[in-house]
């Protein structure tokens, strides 16, 4: 069963972002399928990685529009970005050091980063791009 699913509420009114949106969510249930089906290590280490290279892939895509159209809350969203970035490069470094596996609270925990990052963080450029001209 999904830990996670696309709802209307998440679109920030861009196609390109939704679309990396529903993207995480894929792979945060990919993540969360391997995990409840006991898959071996290396399943959860490539999906693991796919997560964190397409989570920097998109944190880009996000910040380059905020350079671009001079988007005030900026610097605080990039920040957001930053710890979220060296807490998945961290478990991603723990889990191949055997030193951490991939648990409910590990799931529970990427499931409801991303849910407030969305609805809390990500909404809120919304309005400020769409009157740049992006869609
Ligand atoms: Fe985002
Ligand atoms: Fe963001």
């Amino acid at each position: 069963m999904p830990i996670m699913s696309w709802k209307e509420a998440y679109s920030v009114g861009i196609a390109e972002i939704d679309q990396q949106h529903r993207r995480l969510i894929d792979l945060i249930n990919s993540l969360h399928d391997a995990m409840s089906k006991g898959q071996a290590k290396a399943v959860l280490g490539k999906i693991l990685g796919d997560l964190a290279s397409y989570c920097a892939n998109h944190f880009a895509t996000e910040e380059k529009l905020f350079d671009t159209h001079g988007y005030p809350e900026g610097p605080d969203h990039k920040e957001k970005h930053r710890k979220m970035t060296s807490k998945v490069l961290a478990l991603q470094q723990q889990f191949e050091q055997g030193k951490a596996t991939i648990t409910l609270d590990v799931m529970e925990f990427l499931q409801q980063w991303l849910d407030k990052h969305i609805l809390g963080t990500d909404k809120k450029y919304g309005p400020f791009l769409n009157g740049k001209g992006v869609r």
